[in-house]
């Protein structure tokens, strides 16, 4: 059975489509990915799905419940960790998540060990009892995901889970991401903008840009899709570079923020020849690598863009002033 079936969805906010006529279908027991850049339409689409919004056309079923039909059986069924932090940071971990599970109106008898197990779960058992404001980062994005797993829901819905979050941090959520995964056969839906995240922890990716999904497909296929290698090649004059590059053994040339893509097969025995061409016109080389295809070529690929990293760096420190706000 699918977890999540979605038909031709959509989202208009006035003149703005953020999610235009989207389709796809989650299997139980996937990790599936929303990759894509700040303002796809990432967050958007898990609203609808999570029943927080309501589309403008299309529908879906999730856990085979609509999502306009029975909105209250949707909610029901899954767990949901938002993008912006919702802990309350005056209360311990604890606290928060019986708070959470009175909501959810779970018994005492259930909501106690159930806390406990989670808590061990994401490695927190022994912080317990130690209010919110005391935690690092990656702690309370932990503590947001044990919470959201207390009603035993069958799908989590995960907005950017590690936003923000140093290297190391990541890496330790991603193991307990593919964990809950794995251990507890919960079908995890999430949203990255980080390539790493959708390679690593995804077993199928959508990539999303303007509202629409461009490519689907294992991360491994986006890429074999690619092909051969690739070239980047920063410049002084990429336009100029771009336009010289033409070469048999050249299979496409894409430019983009000061930087010349080249996809060939065989660069290393190239890579000098591109050498020897920009040479030739006077043109200055200031950096060049070789590399297999990654999702970011090919986001590349299909858009012409690059999922910038300094869109990524920007929100992280909004996302961080707003934090400090809060306190
Ligand atoms: N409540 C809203 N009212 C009006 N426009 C909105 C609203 N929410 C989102 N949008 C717009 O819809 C588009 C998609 O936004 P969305 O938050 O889904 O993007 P995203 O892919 O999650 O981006 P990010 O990576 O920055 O989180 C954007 O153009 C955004 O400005
Ligand atoms: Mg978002």
């Amino acid at each position: 059975m699918f977890a999540i079936k979605v038909e031709n969805l959509t989202k208009k906010f006035d003149e703005n489509t953020a999610v235009d006529n989207i389709s796809f279908e989650i299997e139980s027991g996937e990790v599936f990915g929303l990759l894509g850049p700040n303002g796809a339409g990432k967050t958007t689409t898990l609203s609808m799905l999570s029943t927080i919004l309501k589309p403008t056309s299309g529908t879906a079923t999730v856990n085979g419940t609509n999502i306009l039909a029975d909105p209250d059986g949707v909610r029901k069924s899954i767990g949901i960790v938002f993008q912006d932090q919702s802990l309350d940071e005056e209360l311990t971990a604890y606290e928060n998540m019986d708070f959470h599970g009175r909501l959810y109106r779970i018994p005492k008898e259930v909501r106690q060990p159930k806390i406990k197990e989670l808590l061990e779960l994401v490695g927190l058992e022994d912080r317990k009892n130690d209010i919110v404001k005391t935690f690092s980062g990656g702690m309370r994005r932990r503590l947001e995901i044990a919470r959201g797993l207390l009603h035993k829901p069958k799908v989590l819905f995960l907005d950017e889970p590690t936003l923000g979050l140093d290297p190391q941090t990541r890496n330790h959520l991603w193991e307990y991401i593919k964990k809950l995964n794995s251990d507890k056969g919960i079908t995890i839906i999430l949203t990255t903008h980080y390539m790493d995240e959708a390679d690593k922890l995804c077993d199928r990716v959508a990539i999303i840009d303007k509202g629409k999904i461009i490519a689907m497909d294992t991360s491994q296929k986006l890429k074999d899709r690619i092909g051969g290698d690739v070239i980047t090649i920063k410049s002084n004059d990429s336009d100029k570079l771009t336009s010289k590059l033409s070469a048999p053994w050249i299979k496409r040339v894409e430019k983009h923020d000061g930087f010349v893509t080249v996809h060939l097969e065989n660069a290393e025995k190239h890579v000098i020849d591109i050498v020897n061409i920009a040479n030739k016109e006077k043109l200055e080389i200031g950096a060049i690598s070789i590399h297999k295809p990654t999702l970011e070529d090919v986001f590349l690929h299909f858009t012409g863009r690059t999922i910038r990293e300094e869109e990524a760096s920007t929100k992280e420190s909004m996302r961080m002033h707003r934090r400090m706000w809060r306190r």
